[in-house]
Parts: structure tokens; sequence; C-alpha cells
């Protein structure tokens, strides 16, 4: 796909891989749709975008709640007509023991990591269906392949990406002429480890700083960029990307 003047929408804009992403795709002339809650911080990098060039839209949306979903690809919709690319980011990962009974923590992954995924594709696949065009990508993780102790929910919802995310590109490909990749990282250096409220997987997860060499951001833009510029016969399916220097 030639990505100069197409749209992308990409959840999870205002932080880590959803922020490089955008950065990385507006430098390549995408006009870029940003969606989080935190406007503020959308305003801001869509405002460093316009400044180096690009074309960005700030929309303020929750992706575990259906009506602030087609609320923001409503206003989306009217502000570029028309989503080509659209990049279901937005994930979040509290670790914490099954039998500490964080269940508010267990019912937030849900919602955002699984039903957010799923809201947002059913807002927008509509109108790449009716053009026969458009390619969604769905941030896995390794642990969409691998399991962890510590990541029952956070597990189960990455493996859920990886499933969704195939049998999609099985029903929509030769169908609609719609291409979907699922992406797989290891460690990668966001704001991920943040909402992790159990101390001891809290500071588990920081050790892997002095463990391995974190990739960035824009690593995974890379490989997105990758995976949309191939050409439209070719769909990247899966892409499992690791630190070198990570063991596991
Ligand atoms: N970092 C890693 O090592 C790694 C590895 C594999 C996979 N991943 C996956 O990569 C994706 C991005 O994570 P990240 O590492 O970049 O973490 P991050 O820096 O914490 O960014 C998470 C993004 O998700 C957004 N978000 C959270 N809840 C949301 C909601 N209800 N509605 C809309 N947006 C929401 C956040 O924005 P607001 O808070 O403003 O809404 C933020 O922009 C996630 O799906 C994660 O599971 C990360």
């Amino acid at each position: 796909m030639e990505l100069k003047g197409k749209v992308a929408l990409i959840t999870g804009a205002s932080s880590g891989i959803g922020e490089g992403v955008a950065k990385s795709l507006a430098a390549k002339g995408v006009k870029v749709g940003l969606a989080a809650r935190g406007i503020e911080k959308l305003r801001t990098i869509e405002q460093e975008i316009k400044q180096n060039g690009g074309d960005a839209f700030s929309v303020k949306m929750d992706v575990a709640d259906k009506a602030s979903v087609h609320t923001g690809i409503q206003e989306l919709l009217e502000h570029y007509n028309g989503v080509d690319i659209l990049i279901n980011n937005a994930g979040i990962m509290p670790a914490s023991d099954i039998d500490s009974f964080k269940i508010d923590e267990w019912d937030s992954m849900v919602n955002v990591n699984i039903n957010g995924v799923l809201n947002v594709t059913a807002a927008v696949l509509p109108q790449m269906i009716e053009k026969r065009s458009g390619h969604i990508i769905n941030l896995s993780s390794i642990a969409g392949r691998k399991l962890f102790k510590g990541l029952a929910v956070y597990c189960a919802s990455k493996h859920f990406v990886a499933a969704f995310s195939d049998i999609m590109r099985m029903e929509i490909g030769k169908k609609h002429n719609i291409r979907v990749t699922s992406i797989q990282p290891g460690a990668v250096e966001t704001n991920l480890y943040d909402q992790i409220s159990d101390k001891t997987y809290k500071q588990g997860m920081e050790d892997l700083r002095d463990q391995m060499t974190f990739l960035t951001p824009t690593d995974i833009a890379n490989s997105m960029i990758y995976a949309l510029e191939s050409p439209d016969y070719l769909d990247v399916s899966e892409l499992f990307i690791l630190p070198t220097d990570q063991e596991w």
C-alpha cells in the first residue's frame, strides 16, 4: 500500500507505542487520527506532528465504552472522510496473582484489551468493507503466544487478540480485500508498567531493563510500516519481535 495520503486511526496514541507509531506514520505522509482518553496529551502530540509538516487530528475516546467509540469515530470520519488503516493499540497490563483477587483490574483488562478491540473494529470495519480496502493492525504481545505467572488475564487477552486477528484475516481477506496483521512484541520502552499496583510484579518488570535492551516504539512502528507497505497481494499476518538479548 502506498502510505502517503492514507488515513490511519491509532488507539492509545497518547503514549508509548501508539505515540511512536503516530509520529512515524505521519512522517510517511499518513494522516493520523489520534485516539485515547487523555485528550490533552493527544493535542500536544498533534501539535508536534503538525510542526513537523504532518497531518493529525485528535479524538477523545475510551475504547471500552461503545458510545465513546461511536462518537470518536464519527468525529474522525467527518474530519478525514474515511479510515484506511486501523491500529488497535490501546491496552493495559496491571499484573498480579489470581489469588490477589484484583477483580477490578481483571475487568479493566477485559474491557480495554478485548472489548476495546471489538468495539473499535466494529465501528471502523463497515466503511472499509464498503470501499473494499483497508488494513487492520492489532497489538497482541509475546504474552499472546507464551504464558507468564502474574499475567493470567493479560495473557488471555493477548491470546484473544492473536486468535481474533487470524480468524478476521480468514473471514475478510479474500471476501473484502482487507488485510489483518497481529504484532507480538517483547519488551518495549513505554509507560505500560506504570499501572501495576502489585509492588513485587512492578519491581520484577522494572528489573527487566537491567537484563535486556528494550525495543523502542519506533522499532514497532517500523515493523508496522513493513506490513503496511507490502504489496496488496501480501498479508503479513503475524510479526513476533523481540530484543536480541531477551532469553525467553
Ligand atoms: N510495552 C511493551 O513491552 C509491550 C509489549 C507487547 C505488547 N504491548 C502492547 O502495546 C500496546 C500499547 O502499550 P504501550 O506499551 O505503549 O503502553 P502505554 O505507554 O501505557 O500506552 C497505552 C496507551 O493505551 C491508552 N489507553 C489505555 N486505556 C484506554 C482506554 N480505555 N481507551 C483508550 N485508550 C486507552 C493510553 O491512553 P489514555 O490513558 O490516555 O487513554 C495510552 O495511550 C498495548 O496493547 C500493550 O499491551 C506492549
